[in-house]
């Protein structure tokens, strides 16, 4: 069963709005993003297409960064945009801000910028970028979804501490990270991301896993109030969402 609603186990303060239900995208919305993904060339496969469909309807990942992001204008910078997904789920919700996608992968960024394209996406640009070297540029909100874990814990420092600095006062930093832990979820989660690199899905392997303590102390270090959610939904992953704005 799907849990109907996953109370903050802990915060330094509420961050605005509330982080989703735990429920991922209903399958007409889903299959209707998904649509993006489908071969545009005779000899393409379908990969990406049932991957993306799959994701939308399992992971609870996209109706809670849509609804942490929801109410604010500010551009978003989305660190590790894979697809680009979380694109074409804002525009499927209404929101309009700009949207700039970065990755190491340039065979994703590749395929990103083709399914924008096709499906006539405004306003979202895609490039290929390595975070280890340091980050484009921005001013608004930042994404970092299910990406810490392939950067070393001193990477993952300087990028939170970095991305904090350019949030502006209406903007949101919006992560989605396993958090490092003994559990059997933060077992499974460590195991899954290595057999994706081993199956080729991700060119990365993981590197570090940050802790629950270590994120809110860099982030509050920043000048950013916290709020972390369990956004388990019906997975069997140690899946946390962190919503952070900056304080006062
Ligand atoms: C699990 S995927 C998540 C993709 C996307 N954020 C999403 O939620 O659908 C992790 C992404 O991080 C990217 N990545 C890993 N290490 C990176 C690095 N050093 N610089 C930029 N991107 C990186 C991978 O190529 C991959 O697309």
């Amino acid at each position: 069963m799907i849990p109907r609603m996953q109370t903050p186990s802990f915060e330094s303060a509420p961050a605005d709005p509330p982080p989703g239900d735990g429920r991922p995208l209903d399958r007409a919305r889903s299959a209707r993003i998904a649509r993006a993904f489908l071969p545009q060339h005779p000899l393409g496969n379908r990969h990406d297409y049932f991957y993306t469909l799959f994701k939308l309807r399992s992971d609870p990942l996209y109706p809670g960064v849509l609804a942490a992001l929801r109410g604010s204008r500010a551009p978003l910078l989305d660190l590790g945009c894979g697809l680009g997904l979380l694109a074409h789920a804002l525009r499927s919700d209404g929101q309009t801000m700009a949207y700039r996608g970065v990755d190491i992968d340039a065979a994703k960024i590749a395929r990103a910028r083709r399914c924008a394209a096709a499906t006539g996406l405004a306003d979202a640009t895609f490039e290929t970028a390595d975070l280890a070297d340091g980050m484009p540029p921005h001013r608004g909100s930042v994404a970092i979804l299910d990406v810490l874990q392939y950067l070393s814990h001193a990477a993952q420092r300087e990028l939170l501490t970095t991305a904090s600095a350019m949030l502006t006062a209406d903007a949101r930093l919006v992560i989605r990270t396993g958090l490092g832990d003994d559990s059997r979820r933060g077992r499974t989660t460590r195991i899954t991301d290595r057999l994706a690199n081993l199956i080729g899905w991700m060119q990365e392997r993981p590197k570090c896993y940050p802790t629950a303590d270590g994120l809110r102390e860099t982030l509050e270090a920043a000048g950013l109030r916290t709020t972390f959610t369990p956004l388990y939904g019906n997975t069997p992953f140690n899946n946390w969402l962190i919503v952070a704005a900056r304080a006062g």
